[in-house]
């Protein structure tokens, strides 16, 4: 290797050279804690974007790695040595939630739920974020500009909780580093050790049919399946122009399929023959400046009339062929008995 070459490959390997990514990344840590009175069952898992990157077994707490990229970057820099206290911030944090109830007097069982992750923006910039709630209500949010928590819910516990969190100083310092210098950091290495499989692209595949509810209406389904990332433009075109929205179309949510692909559908309301074309039109940047364009073929006169005109071909052919028969049979008749 060229001096040269040499000097590029180990720019090549210097984090500062790595790929900023060009879209806003979420790292989150969800949490969901149900409480009861002598036991606390506990499921973390940790997301970048929609892709699981590790969680916990609720059995024994050990960690489990969706890739072996996320088990490498975890092993870089400050990740591990987070991880390997994450045991006794949680038996902490668990000690911490069942005192308070005690304090407010809050019934068993009950569930916290933790969402708190951060932004890393394209410019470098990042936002951190701590969201609290209990018994799927908002509880408390921590406010970074400020550095402390606060109440999202008028109660005893939420104002307990967020003036108790907010006086405890050594834990703000280290929520404000953990969300403001370890997350973007631990998002960038991920970022970069697993963007093949962040970054992949999965395209659409779409069907349209027709589903008859009653005699006066049509409902025309698109049906897009099986595409990732999840961003996509499904729209009906009625004689080449985009359908409004409107009380006849009805578009689903988009809904996760079991390989970390997605699906939707769209269903436009018609009147039967009312004289129009169809087509779904599908955009994803899987395909580009290209667009799947899926039309709604008006078939169902179409087969009736040649099944009808099949039928009567054949019933020509048979009673022709029953003459044929009893003619040629007759005849051999004849010619018997003349015989
Ligand atoms: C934790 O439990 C899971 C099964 O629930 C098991 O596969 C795993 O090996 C266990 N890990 C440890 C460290 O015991
Ligand atoms: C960075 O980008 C974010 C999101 O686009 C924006 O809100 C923020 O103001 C930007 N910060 C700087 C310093 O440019
Ligand atoms: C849209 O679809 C949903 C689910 O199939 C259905 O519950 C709802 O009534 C539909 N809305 C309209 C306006 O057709």
């Amino acid at each position: 290797m060229q001096p040269c070459h040499l000097f590029l490959f180990l720019l090549l390997l210097l984090p500062g050279m790595w790929a900023d990514p060009e879209e806003p990344q979420v790292l989150q840590l969800l949490h969901t804690g149900v409480f009861t009175i002598s036991s606390a069952d506990i499921s973390v898992v940790i997301l970048l974007g929609d892709v699981a990157i590790l969680s916990l077994d609720p059995g024994n707490w050990s960690i489990y790695f969706y890739w072996p990229w996320a088990s490498q970057a975890t092993a870089e820099g400050d990740a591990e040595k987070i991880m390997s206290h994450f045991k006794f911030f949680l038996r902490n944090f668990i000690q911490y939630v069942h005192e308070t109830a005690q304090q407010v007097q809050l019934d068993y069982p009950f569930v916290i739920q933790i969402r708190a992750g951060c932004v890393l923006h394209p410019n470098k910039t990042s936002w951190g974020f701590v969201n609290v709630a209990e018994g799927g209500r908002d509880l408390i949010a921590f406010n970074m500009e400020k550095q402390h928590w606060e109440p999202q819910q008028p109660s005893p516990l939420a104002e307990l909780t967020s003036y108790g969190l907010t006086s405890k100083k050594a834990i703000t310092v280290f929520l404000v580093h953990l969300l403001s210098i370890f997350c973007p950091s631990y998002t960038l290495t991920l970022y970069n050790y697993g963007r093949a499989d962040l970054e992949r692209q999965e395209p659409p595949l779409a069907t349209v049919f027709a589903l008859t509810p009653s005699a006066a209406q049509l409902l025309l389904v698109c049906r897009v399946t099986g595409f990732y990332p999840r961003s996509i433009s499904v729209v009906w075109l009625r004689d080449g122009q985009e359908v409004p929205p409107g009380p006849a179309l009805n578009t689903s949510a988009i809904l996760p399929n079991a390989d970390l692909t997605y699906q939707l559908r769209s269903v436009l309301a018609v009147v039967p023959h009312d004289g129009h074309s169809y087509a779904c039109r599908v955009r994803h940047c899987s395909l580009g400046t290209h667009s799947l364009l899926i039309p709604w073929e008006n078939l169902s006169t179409a087969p009736t009339i040649s099944i009808i005109i099949s039928v009567l071909l054949l019933v020509v052919t048979a009673f022709a062929g029953g003459i044929c028969w009893w003619k040629c049979r007759k005849g051999a008749e004849s010619t018997w008995e003349t015989q």
